[in-house]
């Protein structure tokens, strides 16, 4: 790899969207802004969270860093090299190193084919891996996500839900991929399966060293899994940073409000326990200035006017808010917030 290539930021976006055209393009309904304007990097071996309600974008961000959506307006850099436009071949080499795991398991599996022989599809696929070096590759999968491999030969329905999330796990980690993309994948699981899948992956990360993005809705899972969070709000990135530091002390009023949801979580000193009240705006209708000023009672007269750009408020952070560089992170203006 050139020095050019090391110094890149594994993955990085610039200027990226995905507008959809609800009801296709000649229909009358308004476009739908999924993903607006959206710059970020991960780096080799880190793990960034991308955390927002329903809606804000986090699932179709996901598709299109990994060149499977194409985007409207920006582009996607892989080790320094645009998606856009890369040959068939080189295409096809790049999917065995960036890979996805869903949140249904269910979903992504074959019901109709054992799940040994499901896990190692990629390698048959990318590897031309023969028929019969297929039970070792089994069998160090299965070892690597903690299943037996006596399960090999069951069907999916024939396990247990986190049973069945190893086994993608182990599918998405068969090429030995360099970037993968978790999309909520411990959302449909009990609490305590949850906790089992989230040190799975994170032993599994530290041990492999890939990158990855982890979309969440849920900043307590954020917390034990990720170096570093995005917080989007109607396709847009509002907050960046150190994810310890961000949680702990969170500059834009809309983290600010997500964090003081979550109970378990330590609050700025002074912080009342409010609630994010009410749902988001459609990605049909963004309202102008800051996407947030409906719901943020801190709002003022050039928040109506002007959308804030997202800006370094200290070392390795950055927020979206007019005012975020100005009031004091460790004391937000709960009191006088309309959430
Ligand atoms: N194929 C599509 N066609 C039209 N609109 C879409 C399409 N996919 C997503 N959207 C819209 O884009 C917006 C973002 O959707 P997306 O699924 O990325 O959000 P999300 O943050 O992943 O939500 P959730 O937390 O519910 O999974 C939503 O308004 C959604 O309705
Ligand atoms: S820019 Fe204004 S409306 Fe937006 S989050 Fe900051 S204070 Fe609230
Ligand atoms: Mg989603």
């Amino acid at each position: 790899m050139s020095p050019f290539l090391e110094a890149s930021p594994l993955v990085q976006a610039r200027g990226l969207s995905r507008i959809y055209s609800a009801g296709g393009w000649f229909s009358a309904a308004p476009p739908v802004a999924a993903v607006g304007k959206v710059d970020l990097a991960v780096e080799r071996g880190e793990m960034l969270a991308i955390v927002g309600e329903s809606g804000c974008g986090k699932s179709t961000l996901g598709r299109l860093l990994l060149g499977l959506e194409p985007a409207s307006t920006g582009e996607v850099r892989f080790e320094g090299r645009s998606l856009r436009g890369l040959p068939a071949r080189e295409q096809r080499a790049l999917r065995a190193r960036m890979q996805l795991v869903f949140q249904n398991p269910m979903a992504a599996l074959d019901p109709r084919l054992p799940v040994g022989i499901q896990v190692v599809e990629p390698l048959a696929i990318h590897r031309s891996l023969a028929a019969g070096a297929n039970r070792p590759a089994i069998e160090q999968l299965f070892s690597a996500v903690g299943l037996s491999v006596e399960l090999a030969g069951r069907f999916p329905h024939q396990l247990s839900g986190g049973q069945r999330q190893r086994v993608v796990i182990a599918r998405a980690l068969a090429t030995q991929p360099d970037f993968v993309v978790f999309d909520e994948p411990v959302s449909a699981l009990d609490v305590s399966v949850q906790a089992q899948i989230i040190a799975l992956i994170r032993g599994l990360q530290r041990e492999r060293g890939f990158a990855g993005v982890f979309i969440s809705h849920d900043l307590r899972v954020v917390r034990h899994i990720a170096d570093r969070v995005a917080v989007m709000y109607l396709g847009r990135i509002v907050e960046e940073g150190p994810v310890a530091s961000v949680l702990a002390a969170p500059a834009h009023p809309y983290t600010q409000a997500l964090v003081a949801s979550v109970p378990r979580l330590k609050r700025a000193p002074g912080g009342a326990r409010l609630r994010l009240k009410g749902d988001p705006p459609s990605a049909s209708a963004i309202p102008p200035g800051c996407a947030f000023h409906p719901r943020c009672a801190a709002a003022e007269a050039v928040c109506r006017g002007e959308r804030p750009a997202l800006h370094a408020t200290a070392p390795g952070r950055s927020s979206a808010c007019h005012f975020s560089a100005l009031r004091k992170p460790a004391a937000p203006p709960f009191e006088s917030m309309r959430l």
